[in-house]
C-alpha cells in the first residue's frame, strides 16, 4: 500500500494513477475526494490521518509521498508553512514505523525549485527545522507568501537529507528522498498564473526546455523514486524542472 497526500489534484492525482496502473494499491489522504480526509494543516488533522492509514493498512505502509501543498499566492502564509513544511514532515516521521514494516519500503517529499532561490528565509527555515510551528507561524507572518513558500520548501528537501542517512531510515533499509518540480501546470500552478503579482513573475521565470511542465512527468520521478529501479537512490533531491536550476545554479556542484 502507498499512501499519497495531496491525492485528489495535480502532482498527487496523476502519482496515484501513475501508481494504480502498475497495480499497486493506494490510500489518498486530501481534504476532499481521497480514503482518508483530514487537513494536514494541522496537528489534529495530522494525528487523525496517521491513525487512520494504521486502521486501513493494519500498520503496513510500503510507500509515502508527502505531496500535498499549497502555493505562495495563497493569503495565509501561516498555511503555506503548516502544510507545506509540517504537514508534509509529520506525515513522513509518523508514517516511519508503518513504512518500517513495508516492503522495500521508501518515501518521497515534493519540495520545489524555488527552495534554492535566494527569496527562501533562513530563520524560517530554521524554525521549521527546528519543529518549533508556532515559531515559524509566527515569522511567516512577517514574510511574503514567496519567502514562506520558498523556505517551507527549502526546509523539507534539508529535512529529507538530515534524516535519509541515519539509523532509523537508511540503517532500517527505508529510503527517503525528494522530489524538486519547476512550474507544472496543475491548479496550484494556475491559481498563481491567475494572480496580478504572481502570474507575470511566473510567466517571466526561465524555463530552458521551454513551458510548463505536466503533473505526469513529476509522477514518472515520484514512482522512479519509489521503485526498486531507485534502490541505491538515498537523500536525495531530483531537480524535474526543465533545466531552470540547472540554469540559475549551474556551479552548485
Ligand atoms: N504545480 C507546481 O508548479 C509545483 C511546483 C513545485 C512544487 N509543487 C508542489 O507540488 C505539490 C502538489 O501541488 P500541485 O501543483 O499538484 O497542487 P494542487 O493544488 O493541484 O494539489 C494539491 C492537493 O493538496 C490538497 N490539499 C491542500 N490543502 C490541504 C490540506 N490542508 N490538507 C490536506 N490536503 C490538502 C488539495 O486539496 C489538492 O488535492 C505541492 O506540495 C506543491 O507545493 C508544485
Amino acid at each position: 500500500m502507498i499512501v499519497v497526500t495531496g491525492s485528489a489534484s495535480g502532482i498527487g492525482k496523476a502519482t496515484r494513477e501513475h501508481l494504480e496502473a502498475s497495480g499497486q494499491q493506494v490510500l489518498g489522504i486530501d481534504l476532499r475526494d481521497a480514503e482518508c480526509i483530514a487537513d494536514l494543516a494541522t496537528a489534529e488533522g495530522r494525528r487523525a490521518a496517521i491513525a487512520a492509514v494504521a486502521a486501513r493498512c493494519g500498520g503496513v505502509v510500503d510507500g509515502v509521498v508527502a505531496c500535498a501543498g499549497v502555493g505562495p499566492q495563497v493569503e495565509s502564509r501561516t498555511l503555506i508553512v503548516s502544510l507545506n513544511y509540517f504537514g508534509a514532515q509529520a506525515i513522513l516521521a509518523g508514517l516511519h514505523d508503518q513504512l518500517a514494516r513495508g516492503k522495500r519500503p521508501a518515501a518521497v517529499a515534493v519540495s520545489s525549485n524555488s527552495a534554492v532561490l535566494p527569496t527562501a528565509d533562513g530563520a524560517l527555515a530554521d524554525a521549521c527545522l527546528d519543529g518549533d510551528e508556532a515559531h515559524a507561524r509566527d515569522l511567516a507572518e512577517l514574510l511574503s507568501g514567496a519567502q514562506v513558500y520558498a523556505a517551507s520548501k527549502l526546509a523539507l528537501a534539508r529535512w529529507v537529507r538530515r534524516t535519509a542517512h541515519g539509523a532509523q531510515w537508511a540503517g532500517a533499509g527505508i529510503r527517503l528522498n525528494a522530489v524538486a518540480p519547476g512550474a507544472v501546470q496543475t491548479p496550484l500552478l494556475q491559481e498563481g498564473l491567475d494572480h496580478p503579482a504572481f502570474g507575470p513573475a511566473i510567466r517571466n521565470f526561465p524555463i530552458p526546455l521551454g513551458g510548463f511542465g505536466s503533473p505526469a512527468q513529476i509522477a514518472a520521478a515520484i514512482v522512479f523514486l519509489l521503485s526498486e529501479q531507485a534502490a541505491f537512490c538515498c537523500g536525495s533531491v531530483l531537480f524535474v524542472d526543465g533545466g531552470t536550476d540547472a540554469m540559475l545554479r549551474p556551479d552548485s556542484f
